[in-house]
């Protein structure tokens, strides 16, 4: 599902890659420079716009990180990020140095209970920090962006104070990030509507969305948020990132690939390449996708409830909204278990050359049972166990495949 010509005259929602930043931040998901760079080169084939490929001043790894990524990827912007403070935004323009397009990204947290607890700064004194911050990276980069961490939880009218100083001082994407994942979709999409009109020149910068999973509405949020006007996501493969993660990438991708009637937007990512990057982030994190997982998980194109293979045999459309290939599943899966039915063990059957009648079906679907109450899913060795060892009456006269 690459853009297809009839998508001209769609707007584009940007997709910035966190994966190798905010994505490697979580426990368990940490990359050498090494592993950042296959995987740079398999987000840049997917089409991401932005891949955010790490925080520079964090380590000398981030930094090295950021710096090869920088060398391979000259389609994709490459973002590196930086605390609002002076060093920080020096050292991510410098391991950004020789990109073909550079991004600093400098964040500041902008709510009253990061000020008060964490920062230890009043409004005034962080107002000024965003201003010099961006300043600075402006002589580093053409392309800067600025995030307002914790913004759903900061006061509306400060918030949009501060992203007003930010797009003084050059900044030309401005990104609201759900930090904690405390959103609900209404509100988040009412907060960017009301951003958009009281920030001064709001058509000239992008407005950006980061949302974190913590409720379980990290994409429901995200797609909120385009639907109100925001033109860049930022998002992870499988989701990964601090805590419960970020919005997944793939699920954001496949909502607005799906379901273009009600949200009429394309982006420029080439789905069929989605299943090989999840891969290839579980190989070299060693984390699993869970089964369940939308768009890659391994059942999400798999059947097991006999009524839903009898649907699926007679036509895809019964049960499945995307194809497998969209998103680079080679093929559907009819997984045969406890709840199959005879029309799927019938199929699997015939592919391994068993034509059975229907009263030897019955028999050896009576036996299927008996083996699939035991074990969870029955495979190809099993099918053809239950066949030889089954009474000649029940498979055919005593015929073998
Ligand atoms: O969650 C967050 O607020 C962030 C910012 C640095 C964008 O990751
Ligand atoms: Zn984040």
């Amino acid at each position: 599902m690459s853009p297809s010509p009839e998508s001209n005259a769609l707007e584009t929602v940007q997709i910035f890659d966190t994966t190798l930043r905010d994505g490697e931040q979580a426990p368990g998901f940490s990359m050498t420079p090494g592993e950042k760079l296959r995987l740079a080169r398999e987000l840049e084939e997917l089409g991401a716009d932005v891949i955010e490929a790490g925080f520079p001043i964090a380590s000398e790894g981030d930094f090295e990180g950021v710096t090869a990524v920088v060398q391979a990827c000259r389609r994709a912007t490459v973002a590196a990020l930086a605390r609002a403070l002076e060093g920080d935004v020096r050292r991510a323009g410098d391991a950004l140095r020789g990109a073909a397009r550079p991004r600093i990204h400098t964040f500041i947290a902008t709510s009253d209970i990061h000020l008060q607890y964490k920062l230890k700064k009043s409004r005034a004194q962080v107002l000024a920090d965003v201003y010099s911050a961006v300043r600075l990276a402006r002589e580093y980069a053409d392309d800067v962006e600025f995030s307002a961490e914790d913004a759903t939880r900061t006061d509306l009218d400060y918030l949009a104070e501060v992203l007003n100083a930010a797009i003084e001082a050059g900044a030309t994407t401005l990104n609201v990030p759900d930090t904690v994942g405390f959103c609900v979709p209404s509100e988040y999409a009412a907060l960017i509507t009301g951003l958009k009109s009281r920030i001064r020149d709001a058509d000239k910068v992008v407005l950006s969305v980061h949302c974190h999973n913590d409720l379980g509405l990290a994409v429901a949020n995200t797609l909120a948020a385009v639907a109100a006007g925001a033109r860049q996501v930022e998002c992870a493969i499988n989701g990964i990132g601090e805590r419960a993660g970020n919005a997944a990438l793939e699920e954001i991708v496949m909502a607005l690939a799906v379901r273009r009637d009600t949200l009429p937007y394309q982006t420029n990512i080439r789905t069929e390449r989605l299943y090989p990057v999840s891969q290839m982030l579980a190989g070299i994190t060693g984390v699993q996708v869970q089964p369940n997982k939308a768009v890659v998980g391994a059942n999400a194109f798999a059947h097991e409830a006999g009524i839903h293979q009898d649907g699926m045999l007679k036509s895809p459309l019964t049960y499945e909204i995307m194809t497998p290939q969209s998103v680079g599943i080679e093929r559907t899966q009819l997984v045969l278990g406890k709840h199959s039915g005879r029309h799927a063990l019938a199929q699997r059957l015939a592919a391994l050359g068993v034509q059975l009648d229907r009263r030897e079906l019955d028999g050896v679907y009576k036996r299927f049972l008996t083996v699939a109450d035991r074990k969870k899913v029955i495979n190809d060795a099993d099918l053809r166990e239950l066949i030889e060892t089954a009474e000649p009456a029940a498979v055919g006269g005593g015929e073998r495949a």
